[in-house]
C-alpha cells in the first residue's frame, strides 16, 4: 500500500514539476559581457573594476529566482567590454539572435551587454531582426562584486519581461533601473549612477517585482516591420559611417580624413540644432558632390534636428536625422547605404525607423 501511495506522489510531483517547467516560457540569455559581467577589487568598487570577466553560467546562477519566471538557458556570445564591439561581432550577433527567436522553443532573448554601446545594439536589433518575440537588453552600472550591484536585479527584471507574452510585437527593448526604454529612444546619459539611462519621449512603461506595467508605444518601425533584414546582410562589415563632433573652431580635417579612409557618409555631430560652422560648408558640400552622404545630427541630447533650418538641406542633398542621436543615426546610415544612396530615399528612412 506504501510503495503504491509514494508511487502516486512520485508521479503527481512528476506532473506538477513538469506542467509548471512546461507553463513557463522559454528565455536564452545571451551573454556579451560589459560591467554586468564586470569584477572588482572590492566590494566599494563600484566604478573601478574590470568589465568582461564573469561567465553567464554564474550570471545565471547568481539570480536563482529567475528560475521561477522562466525556463532559461545561457549562451556566452562574447565577453567584451561594449566599446569593443565592431561590425564583425555586432553582425555576429545579430544573426546569432535571429537565428534564436526563430526557433519554436524559444520564448524571448535577452542580451547581457555593457552599458557603453548597449543603446546601438539595441537600436541595430530593433531594425535588422524580424520577430515579435521580445528581445530584451540589459546591463548594470556597477560590477557584480560591488555593494548594491544593479546587475541582479536588472537581469531578474530583463528575463521577466522576455518571458511576458504581454511584450510581444511592441520592439527591441533596453531594461534598466526598473524601466522598459523602446531601443530607437533611448540612450545612457549618465556614466556613473544607476538612473543613466533615459528617453526624451520617455520609457514604454515600467517593471516592478517582476511584473511590467505599459504606458506607450512606438509609432516607428522596427522588427517585422522593417525593410531591413539580418538575413539580407552578408560579411562582416556595414557600409562604413563615422562621426565628427561639433564643437567652435572647427577644422575640416576629421571629415576629408574619413572620406579618404572609405566613409560613404559622415554623421554632423552638430553644435545646437545640427550647425554647421561656415567654414566646413564648403567642405561638406565638396563631399557630398564626391558621393558620400552629409547627415546633420545633434550633440545636444533632446529635441530633434529641424530639416532646412539651421542649413539649406534640400539645396545641398543632404540628410537629418531628426531625433536620433549621432550613434544611433550612423547606424540607421550604415543599413540605408546597404540598400540606397538616394538622399531622399535616405531621409524617408530616418523619418520612419
Ligand atoms: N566598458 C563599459 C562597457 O562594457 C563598461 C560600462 C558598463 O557595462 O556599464 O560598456
Amino acid at each position: 500500500m506504501m510503495k503504491k501511495t509514494l508511487t502516486a506522489l512520485t508521479l503527481s510531483l512528476g506532473l506538477v514539476l513538469s506542467f509548471s517547467s512546461y507553463a513557463k516560457n522559454n528565455v536564452v540569455v545571451v551573454a556579451t559581457g560589459g560591467t554586468i559581467a564586470g569584477a572588482g577589487a572590492s566590494s566599494t568598487n563600484s566604478a573601478t573594476y574590470t568589465a568582461a570577466k564573469v561567465p553567464v553560467d554564474d550570471l545565471l546562477n547568481a539570480v536563482p529566482q529567475i528560475k521561477d519566471l522562466a525556463n532559461v538557458r545561457g549562451v556566452q556570445a562574447l565577453q567584451v567590454a561594449s566599446e569593443s564591439i565592431t561590425d564583425k561581432e555586432l553582425l555576429s550577433l545579430a544573426r546569432q539572435v535571429n537565428d534564436l527567436v526563430k526557433k519554436p522553443d524559444v520564448n524571448g532573448v535577452v542580451i547581457t551587454h555593457g552599458t557603453d554601446t548597449l543603446e546601438e545594439t539595441a537600436f541595430f536589433l530593433n531594425l535588422v531582426v524580424h520577430t515579435d518575440k521580445p528581445i530584451v537588453l540589459v546591463g548594470s552600472m556597477r560590477p557584480s562584486t560591488a555593494l548594491s550591484a544593479d546587475g541582479p536585479l536588472n537581469l531578474y527584471s530583463a528575463v521577466a519581461l522576455a518571458a511576458d507574452d504581454s511584450a510581444k510585437g511592441k520592439g527591441t527593448f533596453i531594461l534598466m533601473n526598473d524601466s522598459i526604454f523602446a531601443a530607437r529612444d533611448v540612450s545612457k546619459t549618465i556614466n556613473l549612477h544607476t538612473n543613466a539611462f533615459v528617453s526624451q519621449w520617455g520609457a514604454l512603461g515600467t517593471l516592478i517585482e517582476g511584473k511590467s506595467y505599459w504606458f506607450r508605444q512606438s509609432v516607428k518601425r522596427f522588427n517585422n516591420r522593417s525593410e531591413f533584414n539580418i538575413e539580407n546582410i552578408k560579411g562582416d562589415a556595414l557600409p562604413l559611417v563615422q562621426i565628427v563632433y561639433g564643437s567652435g573652431n572647427m577644422l575640416p580635417d576629421a571629415y576629408t580624413a574619413y572620406a579618404k579612409a572609405g566613409a560613404k557618409a559622415i554623421i554632423h555631430a552638430g553644435t545646437g540644432n545640427g550647425s554647421v560652422a561656415k567654414n566646413i560648408v564648403p567642405t561638406l558640400n565638396q563631399l557630398q558632390q564626391q558621393g558620400v552622404q552629409i547627415i546633420r545630427s545633434s550633440r545636444v541630447p533632446q529635441g530633434f534636428v529641424l530639416r532646412n533650418a539651421e542649413q539649406p538641406d534640400d539645396k545641398y542633398g543632404w540628410v537629418v536625422a531628426h531625433d536620433l542621436n549621432p550613434q544611433k543615426a550612423k547606424l540607421l546610415a550604415a543599413l540605408a547605404l546597404t540598400k540606397t544612396k538616394d538622399a531622399k530615399e535616405i531621409q524617408r528612412m530616418f523619418w520612419e525607423y
